[in-house]
């Protein structure tokens, strides 16, 4: 634990835009840690969909319900999310939790779920943390908050090379940057640009360029007078 307030880095965008990957990384290059607002509204969506009731069914009380199954655990370099004390990683990418993430993410109840049990890990660490409103809702205080943005048929390229660890045809691109494009739509009142966010559009940039830069203005950040 730092014997001083943790700093915050808030990382937003839309999906496959590059935030948990880029705030893994940058986390790494720093020795923070990352911590993934996303997977707990996947884990919560996980949780629901396991007990096997119809989505239209799902009542905000019950899915907040699923929260004492939920757990961070802080690792070297990043906190896990864990259902039931266990990781369940590709349980929650996978298409039935992405399917009903964004709706479940829509519940006002979920939101403070979630937003406080990020919070609370940010009180004990230095972290990254990336999501759609971790600059806006979350940590409006943040010494940086950076909002990375993509073409939708790059971030389609990128998810489905990442998925099937080979590079993808343009059809299956084409299919994908819809998915994307209906998700985008779908998040859309939750993806909030800070005001004093960082724009940065990784369309024409390597994954390691993107890091660089962040790492560089955390670094600019912490020499000024005024940081936390
Ligand atoms: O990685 P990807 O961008 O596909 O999604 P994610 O970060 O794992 O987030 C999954 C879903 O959670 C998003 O589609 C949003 O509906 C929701 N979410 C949100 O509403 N607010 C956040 N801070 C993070 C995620
Ligand atoms: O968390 P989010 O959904 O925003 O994206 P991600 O899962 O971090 O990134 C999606 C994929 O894009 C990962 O495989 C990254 O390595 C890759 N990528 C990138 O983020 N930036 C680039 N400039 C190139 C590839």
């Amino acid at each position: 634990m730092p014997d001083r307030k943790p700093v915050v880095i808030a990382i937003d965008g839309p999906a496959a835009s590059g935030k948990s990957s880029t705030s893994q990384w940058v986390a790494e290059r720093l020795g923070w840690l990352h911590v993934d607002s996303g997977s707990l509204y996947r884990a919560l969506t996980a949780a629901m969909v396991r007990t096997g009731r119809p989505p239209e069914t799902w009542s905000g009380a019950e899915i907040v319900a699923q929260g004492p199954r939920i757990s961070l655990r802080a690792e070297k370099t990043s906190f896990s999310t864990l259902i039931d004390g266990e990781p369940a990683d590709d349980e929650i990418r996978g298409g039935a939790v992405t399917a009903q993430v964004s709706r479940v993410a829509q519940v006002p109840e979920v939101r403070a779920w979630v937003n406080a049990r990020v919070r609370q890990a940010a009180e004990s660490h230095d972290v990254v943390v990336d999501g759609r409103d971790m600059g806006t809702a979350v940590f409006p205080d943040a010494p940086l908050k950076v909002f990375l943005v993509a073409d939708s048929w790059e971030r389609a390229r990128r998810r489905l090379t990442q998925r099937l660890e080979r590079g993808p045809t343009d059809d299956e691109i084409a299919e994908e940057t819809d998915l994307i494009v209906q998700r985008d739509a779908k998040d859309a009142t939750q993806t909030l640009q800070a005001k004093d966010a960082v724009l940065l559009d990784t369309t024409y940039l390597t994954q390691a360029e993107q890091v660089e830069r962040i790492v560089a203005l955390a670094h600019a950040v912490s020499h000024r007078p005024d940081a936390t």
